[in-house]
């Protein structure tokens, strides 16, 4: 069964924090300035190593939608198995890496299907931090962009996933091979004088949204601004200008 999902869903979906902290308490107190009717948050390896379920609970508590972003890659029967305990802790997405093939994903998706019917599953194509010369290392000889076109059928149209986590310079490629179903969750967006830190290839959440995107995931511009309340609030803004607003 796959549920179907909304290109663009309510604002409280569109902006993904990433919570990219070290400990527990510097997460809960970041958190606790944010409001849930504006945006969820990622808990992303580091975060999650340290602080477990507890702190997923912790923000739940404090009435936020949480991507789990782990990205199980391993044989079919133990990414089901991580899937299934991550969809038990009530998380709104978790992810796997569609590279562990179809029959991986589809026990994944079988899974959280099996165990929580509010938990969307999205797969990583392929990594931002990978190009031409990364694939060719590991025998892949199609360029990066096609080898996220085939991932991204692969994991939406044959093994029914609800979304897919890419680049919004993948984005329209995707929405056109794809269609409106699938929800298109992109990283690697800043504001014009933001700066991109170590994001090579950046977006305003503008052009993602114009892309094709469904959410957008950004982490430093907001966390690491001198008035994070400020950083949000431009965010949240131009996330919700209407299209034709947009130069
Ligand atoms: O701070 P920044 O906005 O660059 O954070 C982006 C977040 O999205 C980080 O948590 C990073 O791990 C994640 N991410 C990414 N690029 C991808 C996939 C995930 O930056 N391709």
């Amino acid at each position: 069964m796959s549920r179907p999902t909304t290109v663009t869903p309510e604002p409280a979906t569109r902006l993904i924090v990433a919570l990219d902290f070290a400990e527990a308490d510097a997460a809960l107190a970041f958190a606790r300035q944010l409001d849930p009717a504006q945006c969820a948050l990622k808990v992303g390896f580091e975060l999650f190593v340290v602080a477990g379920p507890a702190l997923l609970q912790r923000l739940h508590d404090l009435g936020f939608r949480v991507f789990l972003d782990l990205k199980f890659h391993d044989i079919p029967n133990t990414v089901a198995a991580a899937c299934r305990a991550a969809a038990r802790t009530g998380v709104w997405l978790i992810n796997v890496h569609a590279s562990g093939g179809l029959e991986m994903m589809r026990a994944a998706h079988e899974a959280v299907r099996e165990t929580n019917d509010t938990t969307s599953l999205l797969a990583v194509t392929v990594l931002t931090s990978s190009d031409a010369g990364t694939l060719r290392e590991i025998g892949v000889s199609r360029e990066p962009a096609d080898q996220v076109g085939l991932l991204g059928e692969l994991a939406i149209q044959k093994a029914g996933l609800e979304g897919l986590v890419c680049s919004a310079q993948e984005a329209a490629m995707l929405r056109r091979r794809l269609g409106e179903r699938p929800l298109l969750v992109t990283p690697g967006i800043r504001l014009e004088d933001s700066g991109g830190d170590d994001q090579k290839r950046v977006m305003t959440p503008e052009r993602a949204l114009e892309a094709g995107a469904s959410a957008i995931v950004v982490g430093r511009p907001i966390t690491r601004a001198p008035d994070p309340a400020a950083a949000m609030e431009a965010f949240v803004t131009r996330l919700n200008m209407p299209n034709d607003a947009v130069e």
